[in-house]
């Protein structure tokens, strides 16, 4: 039986996706910080005669050993993986660090993005079509801070988000280059009216409300993506609201996603 994983899977696009992955006959582990969400979710999928299929691990994506506490857990429980969603973000208007000292943005965003597509490689590889499916910038959101990558000098508030998304261009962009068997999706669904998880100040919430109010719904943006999923054309793929966008340009390109892989192997390394 398939199995997907999908941080960020309690709330907003993940949780739809988990759904469309439940009525598929998936086994679907979503992943969060919030037991009572991923609670709520089971529920859902328990009246639905899906109960068994549905499974919660609460993690802090954004601390390093919990990236490796998942890697093991979907190891040991989870032969292979055919969909992996990396979709948990956390944003702050103000700039915070992790216990690991590390910019909770770029934890979060981008380095347990990095971790999780590299550790359940082995278990990706033993799906008979496997995907990864990355929330990216679709090289919408460059350019890339190479002397700041935490952003530790004027922090750009929202823009932090597309400073990962575009870090999040480059990771897809090195593994699509480096494991073309196990192809990548970049995907930018626009803006969705989703729980939009984070801490704001005044100004941000105000523009988050108005966003929310006005934006396509999670199912909508699942539609957008889910053909690209089903059948993804190339081992790099990059998807604008529902459209495909061009991946032969600098957000893409491959000497920066190895320069910015290096870094971060480094940067790990270092911890
Ligand atoms: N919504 C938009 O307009 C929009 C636009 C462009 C891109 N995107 C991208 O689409 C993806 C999904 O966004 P969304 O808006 O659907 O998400 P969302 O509703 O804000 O939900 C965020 C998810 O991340 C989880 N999460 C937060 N902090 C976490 C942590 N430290 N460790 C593990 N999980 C954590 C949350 O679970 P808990 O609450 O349980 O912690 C929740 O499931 C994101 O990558 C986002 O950047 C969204």
């Amino acid at each position: 039986m398939a199995t997907a994983v999908i941080t960020g899977g309690t709330d907003g696009i993940g949780r739809a996706l988990a759904t469309v992955y439940l009525e598929r006959g998936h086994h679907v582990l979503v992943v969060g910080t919030n037991p009572a969400k991923g609670a709520a979710f089971r529920a859902e999928a328990h009246r639905h005669g899906a109960g068994d299929r549905a499974h919660f691990l609460a993690a802090d994506l954004s601390l390093v050993a919990e990236n490796h506490r998942l890697i093991d857990h979907v190891t040991t429980h989870h032969p292979a993986v055919d969909v992996l969603v990396l979709g948990a973000r956390y944003h702050r208007s103000t700039r915070a660090e992790t216990a690991d000292g590390l910019e909770a943005n770029f934890a979060l965003f981008y380095l347990s993005r990095h971790l999780l597509s590299h550790g359940l490689l082995p278990r990706l590889r033993r799906a008979e079509r496997p995907v990864v499916l990355n929330f990216g910038g679709a090289g919408l959101t460059g350019p890339v801070r190479w002397d700041d990558l935490q952003l530790r000098h004027d922090y750009p508030g929202t823009g932090a988000l597309g400073h990962s998304g575009s870090l999040c261009d480059l990771l897809a962009a090195h593994l699509a280059a480096t494991h073309p068997d196990v192809p990548q999706l970049v995907n930018h669904p626009g803006t969705v009216a989703t729980s939009f998880a984070g801490e704001y100040d005044p100004a941000t919430a105000a523009h988050v409300a108005h966003l929310r109010a006005h934006a396509k719904t999670p199912a909508q943006a699942v539609a957008q993506i889910l053909p690209y999923l089903d059948a993804p054309p190339a081992p790099l793929t990059a998807v604008l609201e529902g459209h495909r966008v061009p991946t032969d340009t600098p957000a893409f390109d491959p000497a920066a996603a190895l320069r910015l892989h290096t870094a971060t192997e480094e940067l790990l390394a270092a911890l």
